[in-house]
């Protein structure tokens, strides 16, 4: 019975104290002003920035339970604030490329990022199965593997042939 309680208790406590995520640094501290923070997702409705648990930071006001996919117009920021579904323990705190989730890559997937990193998990990561493939030099994703390693592969296998 006591247990009882404490679970009604607390899911009675998640409805009413909504989770609001985690705190990031946004150009100013006065969260609620526009500018200050990124445009909030579209989708789901009802998200807003609020002033964060510690002085000048700010926060999501509620975060979806899953930001991993269905979002409209995420930014980094957001995704810091409400992080996806960490995957091999890389934290989801970036934006997808289509700005639709909130996804495990090891820097942002948007332009700022320092050029030729991208990896082939990040291309997945950030651009899904279509372009899931770092290219060789490493400047953005495509949509099939690096032909080095093909290559590298067929001469080895040449080589052992030849012997
Ligand atoms: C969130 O949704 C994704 C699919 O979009 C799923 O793979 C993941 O496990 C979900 N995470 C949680 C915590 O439910
Ligand atoms: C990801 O895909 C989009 C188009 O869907 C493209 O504009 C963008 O350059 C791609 N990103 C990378 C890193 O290749």
């Amino acid at each position: 019975m006591v247990i009882l309680k404490l679970i009604l208790f607390s899911v009675l406590v998640n409805f009413v104290f909504t989770i609001q995520g985690a705190d990031v640094t946004c150009s100013g501290t006065a969260c609620t002003t526009s500018g200050n923070c990124p445009q909030v997702p579209t989708t789901p409705s009802g998200l807003a920035w609020q002033n964060g648990a510690s002085t000048g930071k700010c926060a999501i006001n509620n975060c979806p339970t899953n930001t991993s996919s269905g979002l409209v117009g995420a930014s980094d920021l957001f995704c810091l604030s409400c992080q996806g579904t960490t995957s091999s323990s890389v934290k989801a705190v970036y934006s997808n490329t289509q700005m639709t989730g909130c996804v495990a890559a090891s820097a942002t997937c948007g332009s700022s990022r320092t050029k030729n990193t991208w990896s082939d998990s990040d291309c997945l990561a950030c651009n899904g199965s279509s372009l899931q493939y770092a290219k060789s030099d490493q400047s953005g994703c495509a949509a099939t593997q690096k032909s080095n390693i093909l290559l590298f592969s067929s001469l080895i296998l040449l080589c052992l042939l030849l012997i």
